[in-house]
């Protein structure tokens, strides 16, 4: 007869099977409770009580894509397009400089004219100029061409965000439109290229999704080990009117069983790799005002600040109710201050933050 494993025992473990993960997920009461403690004793041990700051600046919302779940897809015409200036984009990026955040993520609809790849490039070469090279800049700027990624790589850029979605094929192509140009194996080959650049590479999933089961979120866990990814950035998917999976609104949970799912991968997700660098989600704001310094208390290290420039902000609605709409940079800095004070953390100034795990791979 095979011994059932305690809860408790499970947490203790230094591996997890896929019915451990599954478990963790499904955990409830006293058992939600012990998971989030050991993921936060977990997280103090290996990764400290830091949390590092990513100004994040949306800089454009056009794309070429069509992702069915994205308030900025290609084929949503209510959306206002907008290209911030370069000044604007480099003016936020010296408020993150003066400001000792460690670094700046750019973010942007997915686009692969050469004009908008000499765009990065310029803007790249510019913010290392203006912040003598001690600015760490991300860039999240979807699916590129190998010599791309290697050119934004020389130019400056160090850490690359791009999200799997949904480790599961069969669900990517259910939230994806059946055409090549929105294509698993091609997401995959671009997580692996930006990896032999040299970049950090972070990738991650949107949690509780129509059509989603918890057997593929403990599998999207594995698959972020088993990719030995940097970074995770992953939170609640959050549903769009203006796009076709609203349509699929009768199969998702509550907004609140979302977050707490969220939560619980996040929690897991810090027992099974213990030293790379999470994001609280911003999405997870969204739901709850409190949502990431939530998720900053059970695992997550990385907090990024929205620096778009406040004219812009309502244009890059990827999901509805997303926060921060009405704030500039420097209430969101204020607030976020105290928030994490709240969570017990320290603000890791002036410092880029690397996660030990790129550290370790080097
Ligand atoms: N809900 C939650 N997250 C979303 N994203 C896009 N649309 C949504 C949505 N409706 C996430 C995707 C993308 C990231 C930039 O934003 O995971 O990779
Ligand atoms: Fe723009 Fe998915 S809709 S990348």
């Amino acid at each position: 007869l095979r011994s059932v494993k305690s809860f408790e025992e499970i947490l203790k473990q230094g591996e997890f099977s896929q019915p451990d993960l599954v478990r963790m997920l499904k955990a409830e009461g006293a058992d939600r409770t012990a998971l989030f403690s050991a993921a936060a004793a977990r997280k103090e041990a290996v990764v400290g009580k830091k949390v590092y700051f990513r100004g994040l600046v949306e800089f454009s919302n056009v794309c070429s894509k069509d992702c069915l779940y994205c308030g900025i897809r290609q084929s949503n015409s209510k959306v206002v397009r907008y290209e911030a200036a370069d000044e604007d984009i480099l003016a936020a990026c010296r408020f993150a400089w003066e400001n000792r955040f460690g670094s700046v993520v750019l973010q942007s609809g997915e686009l692969s004219s050469s004009t908008f790849i000499n765009r990065v490039d310029q803007l790249l070469r510019q913010i290392k100029a203006l912040s003598k090279g001690e600015l760490g800049i991300t860039l999240s700027c979807g699916e590129q061409s190998r010599e791309t990624y290697q050119r934004w790589f020389n130019s400056g850029a160090h850490r690359y965000l791009l999200r799997i979605e949904s480790s599961n094929p069969e669900l990517y192509g259910k939230i994806h439109p059946n055409n090549a140009h929105h294509s698993f194996e091609k997401r995959l080959e671009c997580l692996q290229l930006l990896k032999e650049c040299g970049y950090q590479v972070g990738t991650g999933v949107m949690i509780g999704l129509p059509f989603q089961t918890m057997d593929d979120l403990a599998n999207d866990l594995l698959f972020l080990k088993q990719i030995d990814i940097d970074m995770v950035g992953m939170g609640p998917y959050i549903e769009h009117e203006d796009t076709p999976l609203y349509a699929y609104r009768h199969l998702i949970t509550s907004k609140q069983e979302r977050f707490d799912l969220a939560l619980r991968m996040v929690a897991a997700l810090r027992l099974l790799m213990p030293d790379i660098n999470i994001a609280a989600a911003t999405a997870l704001q969204a739901i709850d005002p409190a949502g990431r310094e939530k998720a900053v208390k059970i695992g997550a290290n990385i907090i990024m600040p929205n620096l778009t420039p406040s004219a812009f902000r309502k244009d890059y609605q990827l999901y509805e109710d997303k926060p921060c709409l009405d704030e500039d940079a420097d209430q969101c800095r204020n607030c976020l201050e105290a928030r994490i004070e709240l969570a017990g953390s320290e603000i890791g100034y002036g410092e880029w933050g690397d996660s030990n795990h790129f550290s370790r791979r080097q």
